[in-house]
């Protein structure tokens, strides 16, 4: 059975000293190829709590509509803390209204358009590009190296529970019966979307600072390199997903997830005993 997991309210910016403009190791690249994943999660979350809460009144379920709440619940507060750092970035200096606005058009048009099943297929196949970057974020530390503290904690309050969360979504969509074609041709959108989108938004706020062209193209290198994360091997370990006898918890998170918990221990307000969709 899969462990139970709790809804947490945590506050990461009560201190709004600002932000300097290149809050990740003083660079412009890497600063805005996290701005932008932080800019893709509240309305992308919202997207995914709504497919799932759509699906609900097909899962009879009871552990897994009880799992449901509280994933939605996660996400709520994950789509919180992210627009509490947007708040952050403008002061920088850094325009971020025009793609917010985009995310938001892209996703209501799928919501008025798209069926319900295809919608959590998307969120399952999204819900695994989140675990896979959760991984990296937890078991190496060196990557957050050189971040504000605040956004620091955020990710990693983030990656928890993405870990503790990461088969629900999947588990709806199976109790709805959705077929291994559908899954797999809406994990190819999925994917395909929020690989495109990362990279339009990160090349957005770099054209802010100047870098575009083979500048951007040569800064991008240079900063992939130090990280040694590029979009790459994050596709490449997305790539397990398309077998058709996948499953989230195929991974196993819980040692990862029992040595986080107890930072975050002190924002726990509730372990399924409250309704939240
Ligand atoms: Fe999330
Ligand atoms: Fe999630």
């Amino acid at each position: 059975m899969t462990p139970a997991f709790p809804v947490r309210t945590p506050s990461f910016f009560d201190d709004d000293t600002p932000l300097p403009r290149h809050w990740f190791r003083n660079n412009g690249y890497l600063t805005h190829r996290v701005s932008s994943l932080s800019l893709l999660f509240p309305r992308g979350e919202e997207f995914f709590v709504r497919a799932v809460r759509d699906a609900l009144p097909l899962v009879t379920d009871p552990e897994l509509r009880r799992r449901a709440q509280v994933f939605a619940a996660q996400e709520g507060q994950h789509g919180r803390a992210h627009t509490a750092h947007f708040e952050l970035l403008r002061a920088t200096g850094v325009e971020i209204g025009l793609p917010i606005r985009k995310l938001e058009r892209r996703a209501a048009w799928a919501e008025a358009n798209v069926s319900i099943p295809v919608r959590v297929a998307i969120t399952a196949a999204a819900e695994h590009v989140t675990a896979v970057l959760a991984r990296e974020v937890l078991t190496r530390e060196e990557l957050l190296y050189g971040i504000d503290p605040r956004v620091g904690r955020l990710l990693r309050w983030h990656a928890l529970e993405e870990l503790e969360h990461k088969s629900v979504a999947f588990d709806v969509m199976n109790a709805i019966g959705v077929s291994y074609a559908v899954r797999a041709s809406s994990a190819l959108v999925a994917f395909a979307s929020i690989i495109i989108r990362w990279n339009l938004i990160t090349n957005y706020l770099c054209q802010q600072d100047g870098l575009n062209g083979a500048a951007l193209r040569s800064e991008r290198l240079r900063s992939i390199a130090s990280v040694d994360f590029s979009i790459s091997s994050l596709t490449r370990k997305c790539a397990p997903y398309f077998a058709p006898s996948f499953h989230p918890n195929q991974d196993n998170d819980d040692l990862l997830i029992a040595r986080i918990r107890p930072e975050f221990a002190a924002y726990v307000v509730n372990k399924f005993d409250r309704q939240f969709i």
